[in-house]
């Protein structure tokens, strides 16, 4: 137990030196500070999230901190390094973009790292360590609360997207890291806050994120809404082209949970066709049934507008009506 302890709190520091070892690179790295800059990141920017780089070298880091007495078996364990099956031990990230990874307290307790050009995996993460648990953490959580309390968190995908609005202006940004919010982290933000705006990628998989996420946040008691981002893009993007005031102009008119996935439900269908009137009308009722009765006055009577068929058959729906399965009697 002891020993566990301590040995966390090695590799706590083990990180450290790593992201300062990072950053100096970074500091001496002419081309990767211009891809930032390209990508509108400021050089403040840079020092506020501790971005580096990991040279294009096989063991510069291993090296580095082994002459820092770090344990060779400890780098391997903490994710820095790796070893083959012919025994040869190298890092892991090399020639990427570093993203340190903090926890709430502050602690950088992992890496992301980005290629530099179209190469793949696009982004490489630390793997499992003592002090490393995917969906977990929130990455970003520590900047949120270090720039106030907040009564609503805004959940993004990528580390660029929290980097980007908090350098806008927006810090109340935490990321999932990958598509997949999970139980664990929407516990985490529920300390924090009870309002999320969900603002993932346009793309399909964005979009596919958002429904599964709005499940998990909803269940663990949060009011969800979505912030759609316009022309396929992502929030990095689009703050980047529109600003602050863009980006709060998308967010003040974000969906409410149930009108999100009405119009999810809707999809491609056509108001002005039959069959998908009756589709959607029916996709819409299964939607509905979740609700309270309050909710389910409001929605019934937009479904009505949206799709044509009556409050009545609609509420005859909800009830079960003809070929849908015997409901429990109420
Ligand atoms: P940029 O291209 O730099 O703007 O990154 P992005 O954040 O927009 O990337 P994308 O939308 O493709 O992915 C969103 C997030 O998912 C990233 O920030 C990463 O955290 C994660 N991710 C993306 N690609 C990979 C991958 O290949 N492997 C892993 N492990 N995670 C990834
Ligand atoms: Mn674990
Ligand atoms: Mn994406
Ligand atoms: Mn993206
Ligand atoms: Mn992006």
């Amino acid at each position: 137990r002891k020993n566990e302890t301590e040995k966390k709190e090695v590799f706590y520091k083990m990180n450290t030196e790593a992201a300062r070892y990072f950053f100096r690179n970074l500091t001496l790295n002419k081309n990767v500070r211009e891809y930032l800059y390209r990508r509108g990141i400021s050089e403040k920017t840079i020092r506020h999230f501790g971005l580096g780089y990991s040279e294009n070298s096989w063991d510069s880091l291993l090296k580095y901190l082994k002459a820092m007495n770090f344990k060779q078996d400890h780098i391997i364990e903490n994710g820095l390094a790796l070893k083959s099956k012919e025994g040869r031990v190298y890092d892991r990230f090399r020639n990427r973009l570093m993203f340190p990874v903090f926890d709430a307290r502050g602690r950088v307790i992992g890496f992301g790292g980005r290629v530099l050009d179209d190469s793949k995996p696009k982004y490489l993460n630390s793997p499992e360590t003592p002090i490393f648990h995917k969906g977990t953490n929130l990455y970003g959580l520590n900047f949120a609360l270090k720039a106030g309390k907040e009564r609503q968190y805004i959940i993004v995908e990528g580390y660029m997207d929290l980097i980007s609005l908090h350098q806008a202006g927006i810090t109340n940004v935490v990321a999932s890291l990958g598509t997949a919010l999970t139980k664990v982290q929407a516990r985490l933000l529920r300390r924090y806050c009870e309002e999320i705006l969900i603002s993932y990628d346009a793309d399909t998989a964005g979009q596919a994120a958002t429904l599964r996420g709005l499940e998990i946040l909803r269940e663990e008691g949060f009011d969800v809404k979505v912030i759609k981002v316009p022309d396929g893009k992502d929030p990095d993007d689009y703050v980047r082209k529109h600003g602050e005031e863009g980006f709060r102009n998308i967010a003040s008119s974000a969906l409410p949970l149930i009108d999100y996935r009405l119009e999810n439900a809707k999809g491609n269908l056509s108001m002005s066709q039959e069959e998908d009137r009756i589709a959607y009308a029916r996709r819409a009722t299964e939607i509905l049934k979740e609700l309270d009765p309050i909710e389910k006055d409001v929605y019934i009577r937009k479904v009505s507008e949206d799709s044509g068929i009556s409050e009545n058959a609609l509420m005859d729906m909800l009830k079960g009506g003809k070929g849908r399965e015997q409901q429990e009697p109420e």
